[in-house]
């Protein structure tokens, strides 16, 4: 195991939508100035580098994965002398900044795509994918045809997501060199890392699938396999799922990427995201301890996550929180985190925060959500689309951060530019402080416990017990071991406990080795 990789197995990185953290002004929309106040607040937390995503100058189209200059700051977050202040506060602090690098389109508003409209043969007319007829007929994944006409240049272009997110060719070799120049210009900036959007997209097969095209290890390797660049920490969006794959990504040898987000333990056996579905601890841990024994076979960089941006909350598909918030929450956080890999925690998530419920479209943004309104109102009952989008769609996490109880869950002094949170009465940092059985608390104990203890980081996995009602794993290293005890849904008579040091727990340490475990009750054990 080189050292690169044995050092990333004790990251854990706070994922921050800079729109709906901190705002600093007061004019309604979080910032970088609010970001740099809160970083005691995650230090004390127990993460060690953050992932911010993307901040660079854009329309908004798709909240900043639309770009519209790589090298700049988007106006309402703040300026490059913000960022710099940002990377100088976390370093002080011995933390990381992973930046979003989206090098799959950029904004119709990039200087790039401005300039390719306008003539086939000027300098830029092939950084995009421009065609006579579209030669297939992919679909965009915010619904439609992915092949827009354009009446300026008569001729369509490939967009993958939004019209107004058209599709870098990246056949052409200057657009290799523009994207290795904006990692340097941030590398040399100091950042830290990148978490890169939608990587398997970048190569195509117009022919075929606009996924995983034939050269696609080629250009991640020209980006990060580079004498500059070959050090730092990338985590691809990669929807793959099968291992080959896996290493051919993260291999040692392959000067491509540090880890990816696989998706299947956070998907769970879901084919829709709309369409709610009953999910179990118990699927979770059976998709996770596969890919764990895998992933640590080949010694390649699993990475923990449950929540993002682009997804609904993960314990309101877990389990029923109106009952049982603390239970489900602290339950997938300790079988998830105290896994082997890289932990990503998104803002929010160590409230314990839940989904939120919105009657009309106007209190909803996003353009995924936005446009499957617009597809389905015809024919199916608006309450109906807004109960699919109330439990899927992507403006549940992107809602203001809960600060405190006081108005606008004390994100901003203004008005915040997406309706907050209905629970930010209940769930808030303030009360998640002075709660009793506080997922703020646990959250806290748990991250500092991994980021402390060597042997929850780099030691070995394994396989302990694996019943139908509850399972145990452990870690070991250098003659330590920890166990992790997760009993499932229904109370378990678990034993093998005895004479071992009780660590953590989630229903406090009162617990007896005679005692059954309750339902969603996890406890971390220390022994040899
Ligand atoms: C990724 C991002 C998502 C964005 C899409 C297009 O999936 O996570 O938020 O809409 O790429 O850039
Ligand atoms: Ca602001």
């Amino acid at each position: 195991m080189t050292e690169k990789y044995l050092d990333f197995l004790g990251l854990t990185i706070y994922q921050i939508y800079p729109r709906s953290f901190c705002d600093s002004n007061g004019d309604g929309i979080g910032d970088l100035q609010g970001v740099l106040s809160k970083l005691d607040y995650l230090q004390d937390l127990g993460v060690n580098a953050i992932w911010l995503c993307p901040c660079y100058k854009s329309p908004n189209v798709d909240n900043g994965y639309d770009v519209a200059d790589y090298r700049d700051i988007m106006d309402e977050f703040g300026t490059m002398d913000d960022i710099k202040a940002l990377i100088a506060g976390l370093h002080q602090r011995d933390m990381k900044l992973i930046m979003d690098l989206v090098p799959n389109h950029t904004s119709s508003q990039h200087k790039w795509f401005i300039e390719s409209r306008k003539s086939k043969d000027n300098p830029y007319s092939d950084y995009y994918y421009w065609y006579d007829t579209p030669p297939n007929n992919w679909q965009s994944a915010f619904l439609g045809s992915a092949w827009q006409y354009d009446e300026l240049r008569g001729q369509y272009y490939l967009h993958s997501y939004a019209p107004e997110q058209p599709d870098l060719n990246w056949e052409n070799p200057a657009v290799v060199q523009e994207m290795q120049d904006v990692v340097d210009f941030w590398v040399d900036l100091g950042v830290d890392g990148f978490r890169i959007d939608v990587i398997d997209q970048i190569s195509k097969d117009m022919n075929g699938d606009n996924f995983f095209g034939p050269r696609l290890h080629e250009f991640i390797n020209a980006l990060f396999g580079r004498e500059n660049t070959k050090h730092i920490f990338t985590v691809g969006e990669c929807w793959a799922d099968d291992i080959a794959e896996v290493r051919r990504h993260c291999g040692a040898d392959r000067g491509e990427l540090s880890t990816l987000f696989q998706f299947d333990h956070q998907q769970c056996g879901r084919s829709s995201k709309f369409i709610p579905k009953k999910q179990s601890i118990r699927d979770f841990w059976e998709i996770l301890k596969n890919w764990q024994l895998l992933m640590q076979k080949e010694e390649l960089l699993y990475s923990l996550f449950t929540d993002n941006h682009d997804n609904s909350w993960f314990i309101s598909r877990m389990g029923d929180t109106e009952k049982n918030r603390y239970e489900v929450a602290t339950c997938v956080a300790t079988l998830l985190y105290l896994m082997r890999g890289v932990s990503f925690i998104y803002q929010g998530q160590e409230l314990g925060m839940v989904n939120s419920c919105h009657n009309t479209i106007e209190e909803f943004d996003d353009v995924e959500s936005v446009n499957l309104y617009k597809e389905n109102i015809g024919s199916a009952p608006a309450q109906s689309i807004l109960d699919m989008i109330n439990f899927g769609g992507r403006d549940n996490p992107r809602r203001p951060m809960c600060w405190s109880g006081a108005e606008n869950a004390g994100f901003t002094t203004g008005k915040p530019w997406l309706a907050v949170n209905v629970h930010y009465p209940k769930i808030n940092l303030e009360t998640e402080m002075h709660a009793e059985r506080s997922v703020w608390r646990f959250y806290r104990e748990l991250l500092n416990l991994k980021c402390r203890e060597k042997t929850l980081q780099i030691g070995a996995f394994q396989v302990v017990e694996d019943a139908p009602t509850h399972c145990i794993y452990s870690r070991s290293w250098e003659g330590k071991t920890y166990y992790v005890v997760c009993n499932f849904e229904e109370a378990t008579q678990i034993s093998g406990m005895a004479g071992k040091r009780l660590a953590l727990s989630n229903y406090g340490f009162a617990r007896k080795e005679t005692d059954a475990f309750a339902p969603y009750e996890i406890a971390v054990f220390e022994g040899e």
